[in-house]
């Protein structure tokens, strides 16, 4: 188990480089299923999720080789691939959830472990299950397994979200490319990661109509062809570099990265009295003085992201006023106010409601990362704390967050990587 030293008072400086989305790279291999033959991913991040995929498509037939330094990642499908995703990977990483679909589409058969991953909310899987039974599919379940059956292929259907699920819009979408006829998803998400998947299902010859909005009409194909595609830039880890340069009253130019996957964050930025601007490889944030409280709601896309909701608490609770924070999405994903109170945040939850009371002063202490995005959000607070906190639990960041420590101390945070077994009781 590793931990992070932080030490508080630095003003973040420099520039980074957004690696391409997480949210998106997973999804992009899962779909590499889809076709026979050899799919290349470039801009693809140096995370332990890419890896854990990797390990999970190697097991279902795929030769894998991935090259982190190059961020390139070529995916070899045999002509028949296997059907079983396995507990100790699934475990690992929810998101390998995203084979299901390709897998009933290529194979017509599929055993997938059900999901743990991040601690931050039931995340039921009924959406995925319904919409491949309309296709369909017929499910079971036996030892921890879902297990789907369409020996006899899936066919187009009208789907209707209860919700915009971004993993079952994925799912429906890499399932549907390969059915016999016409699918239409109403109620789709529309993240720009869902965009990208869409862009590189539309490389390898599907047909889909209405990317980027909320009705995807899919009309499908005999056989998909493996294509070449360069992952969207990861737009969480863009807007958790912005809110450091606020918390720290800093200056961070924000390279390969599209405002435009940002806006109502960036918004809150401007409000919380940060400026933005353009650059051309990205843009820019600056703050000169104590941030003003910023309420937050969150929602599906284009409304504020819950990924970047840790992250504005930890903004709020050093900034000038009190402020309300929503959380629409995940109902755990409090569960790190009460990190967050060890280090002197003034916070209250009240269902899915956070009432934040912003002081001048946090004061270092140890801490656990409860998920990846809690943990950047600690990392923060520890970045304005007075004296050292300790981040645990680490292997959480680094699921989200590639070259995470170097890119701190390139723009003069002070963060060190520790094995936390070596830490004195605290
Ligand atoms: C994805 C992202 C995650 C992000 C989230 C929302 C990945 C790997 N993860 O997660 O970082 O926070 O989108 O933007 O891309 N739900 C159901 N039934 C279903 C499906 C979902 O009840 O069949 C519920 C979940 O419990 C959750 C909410 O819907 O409360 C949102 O889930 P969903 O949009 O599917 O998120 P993920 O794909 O899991």
């Amino acid at each position: 188990m590793e931990a992070f030293l932080v030490t508080g008072g630095n003003r973040l400086e420099g520039s980074v480089e957004v690696p391409g989305a997480k949210n998106s790279v997973l999804k992009l291999m899962a779909a590499a299923l889809l076709a026979q033959g050899k799919t290349t991913i470039t801009h693809v991040p140096e995370i332990l999720d890419v890896e854990i995929m990797a390990e999970l498509l190697r097991r279902l037939g795929a030769d894998v080789v991935y090259r982190p330094l190059e961020g390139e990642l070529v995916i070899d499908v045999p002509e028949v691939v296997g059907h079983k995703a396995d507990y100790d990977l699934v475990r690992r990483m929810r998101a390998s959830i995203a084979v299901l679909g390709p897998l009933i589409a290529r194979a017509g058969v599929a055993d997938v472990a059900l999901p743990g991953g991040d601690a931050i909310g039931s995340r039921g899987l009924d959406m995925h299950i319904e919409g491949l039974q309309r296709m369909g599919a017929e499910f079971g379940s036996e030892h921890g397994f879902l297990i789907a059956h369409a020996e006899g292929g899936l066919h187009g259907a009208q789907i209707w979200l209860d919700f915009p699920s971004v993993g079952a819009t994925e799912n429906l979408v890499m399932a549907a490319v390969l059915a016999k006829g016409t699918t239409v998803i109403d109620n789709a998400a529309r993240e720009p990661e869902i965009v990208d998947l869409c862009h590189m299902l539309g490389k390898m010859g599907a047909h889909i109509e209405g990317v980027g909005s909320s009705t995807l009409t899919i009309h499908g194909v005999e056989s998909l062809q493996p294509t070449t595609h360069a992952t969207v830039a990861d737009r969480i880890v863009a807007g958790t570099w912005a809110t450091m340069a606020a918390i720290t009253m800093g200056d961070i130019a924000i390279d390969y990265a599209a405002t435009e996957h940002l806006e109502i964050a960036l918004d809150k930025l401007i409000t919380a009295g940060a400026t933005v601007e353009q650059t051309g490889r990205g843009f820019r944030v600056r703050m000169e003085r104590r941030p003003k409280a910023v309420d937050i709601v969150t929602l599906p896309y284009p409304g504020f992201p819950t990924d970047l909701q840790p992250q504005f608490i930890a903004l709020n609770a050093v900034a000038d006023g009190v402020s309300m924070v929503t959380e629409n999405l995940f109902e755990a994903r409090f569960r790190f106010v009460n990190e967050l109170s060890r280090l002197g945040a003034n916070v209250r939850t009240d269902g899915h409601h956070a009432f934040i009371k912003g002081r001048k002063r946090l004061s270092g202490a140890p801490v656990e990362a409860t998920d990846v995005r809690a943990g950047a959000g600690l990392v923060m607070a520890g970045l304005v704390a007075e004296g050292v906190t300790t981040v645990l639990d680490v292997h959480h960041i680094d699921r989200g967050y590639a070259r995470f420590t170097d890119l701190l101390t390139g723009l003069g945070g002070k963060i060190e990587r520790v094995d936390a077994d070596a830490l004195a009781p605290a």
